[in-house]
């Protein structure tokens, strides 16, 4: 069996939570149960029966989520048959296309609104649907607090994009054509027929970007189905995967099968060693970290950067790999046939939302094209996706994605050329008369968690346009913004602490040399610490950005990248979270 909590008592229906709601013969529960009939609903449909929650992020600006409507009846029609009650609940609709000035700075918003309307209504299990980037790991973490029995849907990747017969990426094609657009190779008609072919379906991003690397997470975290993941977002086996999940919560709730019981330390390692072993989207530390540290596992950036070392890229999906989609991935076996792969690389003995072990749910799991999901001992790449970097420009560490960039740049030194802002780098890399070298380092401050604000995903600057009409295609470039896990280059991401708050970032000067050396892991100015000081005494903090309303909440309490950028009264260490609804 898997664990030996597996033979907890199973709740009785009196046990239920929503029977505090629904059960009582007083004047509450009178108005509890009279507005449910107020709906249609008899006695028949809720008495004895688990509650199910279906928080559905769909909205009509939320392209990854274009199915959702449809599968929330899917998933309910599991939850009738396995006898429970599936209530829907709409939840806050993160997409990553259209929100401004970040759909980051709304993560932890809808990790509030999962959390506190989980906990608020009458509800026993949770379903959670979820995968535009943003939208998994803020479910979850809220979920994580109200620690219900949970299963997370992923929405799955869309199809693959297609352009004059050719396979389009989404993301990292369209950074790839804009530079061929920038360079005059390509024409205005082909980038308008483009528009139209690079999004071709309902579901996320299917490129190896935020979204697949999250859902893949939530997998290997034993939070979803085995193999749900990996399951295209319009293929069948997707309806029948929601219809399983629905089943299948009914059960976890007279189990009582909680977070707490699944999100363990071991669980939160193994997460990150598939993250590693797909070549997984920076975004991944921010998001995990957080996660696991309201799940009570104090993870952070040296577990990243053990796993890095240790564990191989296996996933030849683009951007990291050099040609495959997550179609592809799913085809060759999934993230089942790579966790299997992955062999003693995890701990399979960390319990699933199935009841079962990890090692149980992936036994059977096969790979067919071992190009797409490579051998151990022919990976995409020996070392890990991810690299940790410290130093004076970085004291609590930044990042780099050595898998998505050009080799020369792993060790390099070279002039910074500085911006202070978005705006100001965006007119400057236009301008034909830049003074700028493929040789220099692109330098963007302002815009970490606080100086963005929400840390939005500016941090692949795009290669002047001079030296992009010279053929120059990498550059080292460092923020403290992150980058959308379909970017790539040599670009170094969340330094930590960001300028906003004073951070050696902010006391860079164009034409300082700037060194990194991925291999031993450093980056810094090469200035003396003397210098530095005097820069610090002399630095002036920039005005906030917010005066009022939730923008105001988030920079009082956001926390910076290397912590997880969650708020900090949200993390578990704060105190206990309120008790359960009281009336
Ligand atoms: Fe939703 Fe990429 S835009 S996952
Ligand atoms: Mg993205």
């Amino acid at each position: 069996m898997a664990s030996n909590e597996q033979s907890a008592a199973r709740k009785r229906p009196e046990d239920l939570r929503s029977a505090r709601w629904f059960a009582p013969d007083d004047l509450r529960g009178f108005g509890h149960r009279s507005r449910l009939m107020q709906m249609g609903y008899s006695p028949q449909d809720w008495v004895g029966k688990p509650v199910i929650a279906i928080l559905n992020t769909w909205s009509d600006t939320n392209p990854c989520h274009g199915h959702f409507k449809q599968r929330a009846e899917d998933i309910k029609r599991g939850v009738l048959q396995a006898g429970g009650f599936p209530i829907e609940l709409p939840a806050l609709s993160v997409s990553e296309t259209f929100l401004k000035p970040t759909s980051m700075l709304y993560r932890n918003m809808l990790a509030m609104d999962a959390e506190e309307m989980i906990r608020a209504h009458p509800v026993d299990g949770v379903i959670l649907m979820g995968g535009c980037d943003k939208s998994t790991p803020a479910l979850l973490m809220g979920a994580t607090s109200a620690n219900l029995p949970t299963i997370f849907v992923p929405a799955g990747p869309m199809l693959r994009g297609n352009w004059h017969g050719k396979e389009l990426g989404s993301g990292s094609d369209a950074w790839k054509f804009w530079d061929e657009r920038r360079a005059g190779n390509i024409t205005q008609q082909d980038w308008n027929e483009m528009e139209g072919g690079i999004a071709r379906s309902a579901g996320h991003c299917m490129t190896l970007g935020t979204a697949s690397t999250m859902t893949a997470i939530a997998e290997a975290i034993g939070m979803t189905l085995s193999g749900a993941s990996s399951i295209p977002a319009t293929d069948s086996a997707h309806i029948r995967m929601c219809a399983n999940a629905g089943r299948r919560v009914v059960d976890m709730v007279w189990e009582d099968l909680v977070p707490t019981r699944i999100q363990t330390r071991p669980a939160f390692e193994n997460a990150i060693t598939v993250a590693m072993a797909m070549g997984c989207s920076t975004n991944a530390i921010i998001h995990l970290i957080a996660q696991a540290r309201r799940a009570g596992a104090d993870i952070g950036l040296d577990d990243f950067e053990k796993a890095s070392r240790r564990v191989p890229v296996l996933a030849n999906i683009r951007p990291s790999g050099d040609r495959y989609l997550m179609e592809d991935f799913y085809f060759a076996g999934g993230l089942r046939g790579l966790m299997n792969r992955l062999g003693d690389h995890l701990h399979r003995d960390c319990l699933t939302v199935e009841g079962k072990t990890l090692g149980e749910v992936v036994a059977d799991a096969k790979i067919y094209n071992d190009d797409v999901i490579r051998p151990l001992d022919n990976p995409v790449y020996a070392e890990g996706a991810l690299a940790v970097l410290r130093g004076n420009l970085a004291p609590d560490g930044c990042v780099i994605k050595p898998s998505a960039c050009d080799p020369r740049f792993l060790r390099h030194s070279g002039p910074a050329l500085v911006f202070d802002s978005y705006p100001e780098m965006k007119a400057a890399v236009e301008d034909d008369t830049l003074d700028v070298t493929a040789d220099h380092v692109l330098i963007l401050r302002n815009a970490g968690p606080l100086g963005g604000p929400g840390m939005p995903e500016w941090g692949m600057l795009p290669i002047p346009r001079k030296l992009v009409k010279q053929g120059v295609r990498d550059m080292v470039r460092i923020s403290d913004a992150r980058m959308s896990g379909t970017s790539y280059g040599a670009c170094i991401l969340h330094v930590a602490p960001e300028s906003h708050i004073g951070g050696p970032l902010a006391l860079v000067r164009t034409g300082d040399i700037i060194s990194l050396d991925v291999a031993a892991r450093t980056i810094n100015i090469e200035i003396t610490a003397e210098e530095l000081a005097a820069r610090r005494a002399a630095w002036q903090p920039p005005e906030p950005h917010y005066h009022r309303g939730y923008g105001w909440i988030y920079s009082q309490h956001v926390q910076q990248a290397n912590e997880g950028c969650d708020f900090d009264f949200l993390r578990t260490e704060f105190g206990p979270a309120a008790g359960e609804p009281a009336i």
